[in-house]
């Protein structure tokens, strides 16, 4: 099985995808970390502190693999089975980046990503056909949101209704 975990920074995936991958003995690659080492970037980005994935690159890497799990923020470019959008209040995401040290600008440039719904939105243009998970993890623990992986997974698909504009 194909598993991408997509979402906003800090919205949980590294932690997500850990617990998923020991659940279904499927390898984990992190996005970030996978670019730089297998250089699946184009370019470094010096304004961003980022390296600017080479899509190609990184569709190319995943081509002959069937079972595995790729969690980061472009996940959702990768051919799969399943896609997953972790989504969480976002002041989940103001608390936890500023925990980890994120200067103001990047912090807010985050914080209306998951607003705006950033991510879903690009996951659902992306969408293939494969089965979609959109779920709100707020007030769910890890583990609670690996359950309503594997139980939307069985099911064919999840999409929880969540709108961070609304009230
Ligand atoms: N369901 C949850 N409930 C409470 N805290 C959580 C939950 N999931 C993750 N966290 C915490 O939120 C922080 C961010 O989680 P994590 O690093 O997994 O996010 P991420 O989506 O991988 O971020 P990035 O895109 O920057 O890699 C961590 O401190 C983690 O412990
Ligand atoms: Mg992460």
């Amino acid at each position: 099985m194909r598993i991408v975990v997509t979402g906003t920074p800090g919205t949980g995936k590294t932690t997500v995808s850990k617990i998923l991958g020991d659940r279904f003995k499927l390898p984990v690659y992190n996005l970030s970390e996978l670019i730089k080492e297998e250089k699946l970037y184009s370019f470094y980005d010096r304004n961003r502190d980022s390296y600017a994935v080479d899509i190609e690159k990184l569709t190319r890497f995943f081509a002959d693999k069937d079972n595995f799990i790729a969690e980061g923020l472009v996940a959702h470019y990768i051919p799969c089975d399943v896609s997953v959008v972790l989504r969480v209040n976002p002041e989940a995401i103001q608390e936890r980046l500023k925990e980890r040290n994120y200067n103001e600008e990047k912090i807010e440039e985050n914080v209306e990503a998951e607003r705006i719904a950033f991510c879903a939105t690009e996951a659902f243009e992306n969408f293939e056909g494969q089965t979609f998970l959109h779920i709100n993890t707020t007030e769910r623990t890890p583990e609670e949101i690996v359950n309503v992986i594997i139980e939307g997974i069985e099911r064919g698909g999840v999409v929880e209704e969540i709108d961070w504009l609304e009230g």
